[in-house]
């Protein structure tokens, strides 16, 4: 058995989660968009004669947008317990993963990048915390700011990740790792 269940279990609840927090941050950057939103509202009222004013039109398109972006927390949520639940892992589950100086140099890299990936998630869970609670903890609402830029920026870096990541575990299941991803299902170790 290379990944017990608990770890199967555990990597796609997680990735569930992950992809709809992204989803999230998706729609709010395209279709729920307070910019282009409320410039639909204001012509669309405006051909109806009803004018209203541009601060108007963002208290609408902002409140259109609300019910969507709670998921965001909720996912949030969900998150920062599933990093917690990966750390519990690391010292109490008996996955076999082979010791860091035993990999060759392209399972290094991909290591390497789990291991910041690892870092990216838990500096989200974090810091999402941190500006959804900032009232609670006494943060200035500028200090709150702040943190938001780099969690946005940090973004990125799951942005990444995850499309490399799928795409790398198709083209190694297709040549040199057949079985890996069904090693993600079924636990059992590949055949090489
Ligand atoms: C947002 C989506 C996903 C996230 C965040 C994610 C995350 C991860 C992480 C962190 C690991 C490393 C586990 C460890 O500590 O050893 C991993 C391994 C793995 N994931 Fe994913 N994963 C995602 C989606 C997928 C999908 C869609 C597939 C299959 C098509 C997949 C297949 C695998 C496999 C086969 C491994 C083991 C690879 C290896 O041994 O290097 N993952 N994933
Ligand atoms: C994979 C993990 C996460 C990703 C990729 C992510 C992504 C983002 C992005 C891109 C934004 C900026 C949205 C914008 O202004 O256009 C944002 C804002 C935010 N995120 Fe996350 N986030 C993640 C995890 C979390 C977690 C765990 C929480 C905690 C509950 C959280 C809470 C928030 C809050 C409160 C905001 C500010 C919303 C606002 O200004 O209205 N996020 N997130």
């Amino acid at each position: 058995m290379k990944y017990t269940l608990n770890f199967r279990i555990w990597h796609w609840l997680n990735a569930i989660i992950v992809l709809g927090l992204l989803g999230t941050v998706f729609l709010r950057k395209t279709f729920l968009s307070w910019r282009s939103n409320s410039e639909i509202l204001m012509n669309k009222l405006l051909e109806m004669d009803v004018t209203i004013s541009v601060d108007q039109a963002k208290v609408l398109a902002t409140s259109i947008r609300a019910g969507m972006w709670e998921w965001h927390i909720i996912l949030g949520y969900a998150l920062a317990f599933s990093v917690l639940y990966r750390v519990f892992l690391y010292f109490k589950d008996d996955s076999k993963h082979e010791k860091f100086s035993d990999l060759n140099t392209h399972k290094k890299l991909v290591r390497s990048l789990y291991y910041i990936f690892y870092a990216s998630l838990l500096f989200m869970a974090a810091s999402g915390l941190i500006i959804h609670f900032y009232q609670e903890l006494h943060l200035s609402k500028e200090l709150a700011h702040d943190i938001k830029e780099i969690h946005e920026l940090m973004y990125n870096a799951i942005l990444i990740f995850v499309p490399l990541h799928i795409a790398g575990v198709f083209i190694a299941d297709g040549t040199s790792e057949k079985g890996l991803v069904s090693s993600m299902i079924n636990g059992e170790n590949i055949s090489k």
